[in-house]
């Protein structure tokens, strides 16, 4: 989602404020711009799409300023044009934004009918009007932000620089992230500290409601209340080198093949593999007293999550409740004392799961949080942090996060499970040796990844695709169809297996094909009766099994042979192949694999 940089340096500052961009082009965007301070007024540069086609602007029609701010835009409010591609500004004032505004209707009203004038469909123009409006009435850059701050409601994350002010630069965090870097004698902003780490690598993170006066000499922090305070300072381990591609096509493709390395340290975080045993950190929740579990997440996290539903009720015996998290936050559930509130979020930031986190805090849970990025908003506010060891995750469809994701909820169960008398030592023995395996298996899977490329190419030429799953294979539908839309951009629909009779049914013919996630398990002969209804319609069976094809009494179309694996693991497994199909399905197509139209990264918007 929108990406936020800020330079005060010693020379022209373009050239650097678009590395510091494209650093963070992962989290998706759709336009690009960058202003300046030069020779005291403000000049600014955008353009639509990529951030070549800024360079190329920029190249054309260079800027010279020392202070500058530059943005990548997910388009909320307004179309992704270069009109309303940031920085916004007029003479006096210039801005960035990430997030939204969610009064803006009412202040542009007022600001028109003091005679403002907007030449954007956005948000964020309120904030120039707002400032440039104080400023008229005769206050300086910082008191006119402060007043105009207090105007503004909603989660946003903004940086602002001012006409005929070459070292002074304002940053505000309400609800999105925003870290400060400090250089020698010059000062950065970004929303994450990978974006500056070839400049520097000493970061303030901006608390909520903080907001920040940047001078060359350093930053004035200051709370939601207007007292000055302290923020700690850290040193980031954010490498300075652009994650690359190594020999891949795609960050997607480097990122599924990373799995069987991530995962195994992901696991041998919660494992004592010599032991045979799970050693979970202390969720400072007594196991045996948890009354519930709650767990919220979005997207691709959230079928983690699903999953973790039914190892949890299985093994752990816990009774679970989860919910996508847009929706969770306004339900406003009613939680039981003694229960335990679980978030899971790659980026560790998405807005409506940090939402969610507070409700269930407001709600005296105990928080804790399956996270990819442990600087991040959702993992400070947990009263216990469960990290994936995935590194960074670039490519938008998540690959190697989910299947993190999944190692952790393995262990939390087993954990819970022993904590709560419902596995016993030697179950505990066999679960953690199924777990132990699972990389070996990835990576064998992996090796047989020319064979998706047959049935991608199939694949790409139907409309509508349907994934049927059971018991913990059903979130692996939900995620197969999830993957296969959001980077080929086909229609695809997971559904429960059971429930096909229910509706689904009618759709299939024999241009639908129907991808079935079926390990051999105790309910693999209720799944197969499903097949048959598809088969007996004349549906296109893919299965995806480690069963005998001769196992199907159907004719299937084609056959995913999987390893024999311990049905706890299977998840982790059958991950494997609804990623490659969707993959080599995208690549066939020529669709933009690790930004998909319209999609970002980090969702820091409701
Ligand atoms: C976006 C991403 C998904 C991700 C979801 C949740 O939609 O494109 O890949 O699963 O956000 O993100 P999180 O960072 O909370 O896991």
């Amino acid at each position: 989602m929108c990406g936020i940089v800020g330079i005060l340096g010693h020379k022209a500052v373009a050239g650097d404020l678009v590395d510091a961009l494209r650093r963070l082009e992962y989290r998706g965007y759709d336009s690009a711009g960058v202003a300046t301070v030069e020779n005291g007024h403000l000049e600014r540069r955008r353009a639509e799409g990529k951030l070549k086609n800024l360079e190329a602007r920029l190249h054309n029609e260079p800027l010279q300023g020392r202070a500058g701010i530059g943005h990548t835009r997910w388009a909320t409010h307004g179309r992704p044009t270069e009109n309303n591609a940031h920085p916004h500004m007029n003479e006096r004032v210039s801005v960035v934004h990430n997030g939204i505004i969610e009064n803006f209707g009412e202040l542009k009203k007022a600001l028109i009918a003091k005679g403002h004038r907007f030449e954007t469909d956005t948000d964020t123009e309120v904030v120039v009007h707002l400032i440039a409006d104080e400023m008229q009435k005769g206050c300086d850059a910082i008191e006119a932000t402060r007043r105009t701050l207090a105007s503004l409601r909603g989660a946003f994350a903004l940086a602002i620089i001012f006409a005929g002010e070459d070292d002074l630069m304002i940053a505000a965090r309400q609800g999105s992230p925003l870290a400060i870097g400090h250089g020698k004698g010059e000062m950065y902003l970004g929303s994450d500290a990978i974006a500056l780490a070839p400049f520097t690598d000493e970061i303030t993170y901006l608390e909520e409601g903080d907001w920040a006066v940047l001078r060359r000499k350093g930053a004035i922090i200051f709370d939601r209340s207007g007292k000055q305070v302290e923020r700690v300072r850290t040193k980031s381990v954010a490498t300075s080198l652009l994650v690359d591609k190594g020999n891949h096509r795609h960050f997607m493709a480097k990122e599924i093949h990373e799995q069987p390395e991530v995962i195994s340290h992901t696991l041998a975080n919660y494992l004592d593999l010599a032991e045979a045993r799970v050693s979970m950190p202390d969720l400072g929740i007594d196991p045996a007293g948890i009354r519930q579990v709650s767990i919220s997440a979005c997207g691709t996290a959230y079928y983690a999550g699903l999953v973790g539903k039914y190892w949890l009720e299985r093994y752990a015996r816990i009774p679970v409740e989860i919910d996508i998290a847009s929706e969770f936050r306004y339900r406003e559930p009613p939680l039981p004392a003694n229960g335990l509130a679980l978030f899971i979020s790659q980026s560790g930031e998405t807005a409506d799961t940090l939402a969610t986190l507070r409700y269930c805090k407001s709600q005296k849970q105990r928080v804790a949080s399956v996270v990819n990025v442990r600087t991040s908003t959702i993992a400070r506010e947990s009263d216990a942090v469960l990290p994936t060891l995935a590194g960074p995750e670039i490519g938008v469809a998540s690959t190697k996060a989910f299947t993190c994701q999944l190692s952790v909820l393995a262990c939390l169960t087993l954990a819970l499970g022993r904590a709560r008398g419902t596995i016993s030592s030697a179950q505990e023995e066999e679960l953690v040796h199924a777990l132990a395996e699972v990389p070996r298996h990835i990576a064998t899977l992996l090796r047989n990844e020319p064979s998706y490329e047959k049935l991608a190419h199939d694949l790409a030429k139907a409309k509508d695709v349907l994934y049927l799953g059971r018991g913990s294979s059903y979130p692996l539908a939900l995620e197969g169809a999830l993957k296969l839309k959001e980077i080929s951009y086909i229609h695809a629909e997971g559904y429960a297996a059971g429930e096909l009779k229910h509706g689904p049914i009618a759709l299939i013919d024999e241009n639908v094909p129907v991808i079935v996630v079926a390990p051999e398990d105790d309910l693999f002969e209720k799944t197969l009766s499903n097949m048959q209804e598809v088969a007996a319609r004349g549906g296109r069976i893919i299965l995806v099994s480690d069963a005998s094809p001769d196992r199907a009494g159907c004719e299937l179309e084609a056959h995913v042979a999987m390893p024999k694996v311990h049905p706890f693991t299977s998840p982790l497994l059958y991950a494997v192949p609804v990623q490659l199909l969707a993959y080599h399905t995208a690549v066939f197509m020529g669709t933009d694999v690790d930004q998909p139209r319209n999609l970002a990264k980090s969702v820091t918007v409701e």
